[in-house]
């Protein structure tokens, strides 16, 4: 089961058609999520890791807490980018052990959570080094750490880009061995390496040779590692079709190099997890967004309508056609 089934031309969710759902609910708009078709993309996506390689789900995707409570035991850990998705994902009973804290702007009192609660920090600057070290020393516990790098390549065809030349994201390669060189005396446990050099990429081969691409650097930078390196996330990124047209993601060629990655990285660095964090591709195309159809909105040039969703966000029309114009309530409808 990939996608939602249709009984007797009505969207089912959840096993329940759509309109006794939205009577569920007792209100619209809102958003459905179907647990099944998140457990079988999960499943999905677990065919195609080597074993040992750890897959993460990214909180960033949707943090709706029954749906991260619903992951939680079907991952094997959680990527969170704030104090609230932290303590979202300690809510949901992940370990504290198994989630990485990446992000750029993290504050002062976030690294403090984040050193109390025993999380891996994924670091993204040396500013935000120093600042962890103190936190550290202030705490006297070590904080666990692993370096983010801002690739030196970009990633074609991704929706956003991540890394190649100067980003926001993560600390420049040629920065990163004189400071793995200063870590030790700090009270800052080195770890390892992330990598995420874009999102949105529908596209297998490129996030192909981005794999191959991001062990390769991070086994160049592993050199000056102050301990042997024990965990390499090489992010997420995997896309999903929003528009008509788009094509889904062929994983054929990722599972090759995700294969290749897996025993490169056993040879190199036999004390290292790969590890993926993903976020939209486990559980964006399990939703759907449900709004009751409104008037349908005249003046539009030959046989389109548009639809008015009933509670007046006037950009959220969708295209109709007049044959199918509702005969009396308004009725619930899917926006997928
Ligand atoms: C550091 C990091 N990890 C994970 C994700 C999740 O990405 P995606 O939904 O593309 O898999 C993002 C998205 O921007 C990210 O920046």
């Amino acid at each position: 089961m990939d996608r939602f089934d249709t009984f007797r031309d009505e969207l089912q969710v959840g096993g329940l058609p759509l309109s006794l759902l939205a009577e569920r609910v007792g209100q619209t708009p809102f958003y459905a999520y179907d647990r099944a078709l998140i457990a079988a993309r999960i499943h999905a996506v677990r065919q195609v890791l080597p074993p040992g390689v750890r897959l993460h789900y990214a909180i960033k995707a949707n943090p709706m807490p029954a749906l991260v409570g619903w992951v939680r035991p079907l991952v094997d850990g959680m990527d969170v980018a704030s104090a609230g998705e932290l303590k979202l994902a300690l809510d949901a009973g992940a370990d504290a052990a198994s989630i990485g804290f990446a992000g750029p702007g993290k504050r002062e009192a976030e690294l403090r959570q984040a050193v109390a609660s025993g999380v891996l920090l994924h670091v993204e600057s040396a500013r935000e080094l120093r600042a962890l070290a103190d936190a550290a020393q202030a705490l006297g516990r070590p904080a666990r750490v692993a370096l983010r790098i801002n690739p030196d390549f970009e990633l074609r065809g991704a929706g956003m880009h991540m890394g190649g030349g100067p980003k926001p994201f993560g600390i420049d390669a040629e920065q990163v061995p004189a400071l793995l060189r200063g870590m030790a005396p700090h009270g800052l446990a080195f770890e390892g390496f992330h990598v995420y050099p874009g999102s949105q990429n529908l596209r297998g081969e490129v996030i192909a040779e981005s794999l191959r691409r991001s062990l390769d650097l991070v086994l160049r930078l592993a050199h000056d590692a102050p301990a042997p390196v024990r965990h390499v996330n090489l992010g997420g990124g995997w896309g999903i079709p929003y528009f008509p047209g788009e094509q889904a993601l062929d994983l054929a060629p990722v599972a090759d190099a995700l294969a290749q990655v897996q025993s490169d990285l056993a040879r190199a660095q036999p004390a290292a997890r790969l590890v993926l964090e993903l976020g939209r591709y486990l559980v964006g195309e399990a939703g759907i967004y449900v709004a009751r159809q409104g008037v349908p909105w005249p003046g539009v040039p030959g046989d389109r309508w548009w639809y008015a969703p009933s509670f007046g966000r006037l950009w959220q029309f969708w295209p109709g056609d007049s044959a199918q114009l509702p005969g009396g309530d308004w009725q619930p409808a899917a926006i997928a």
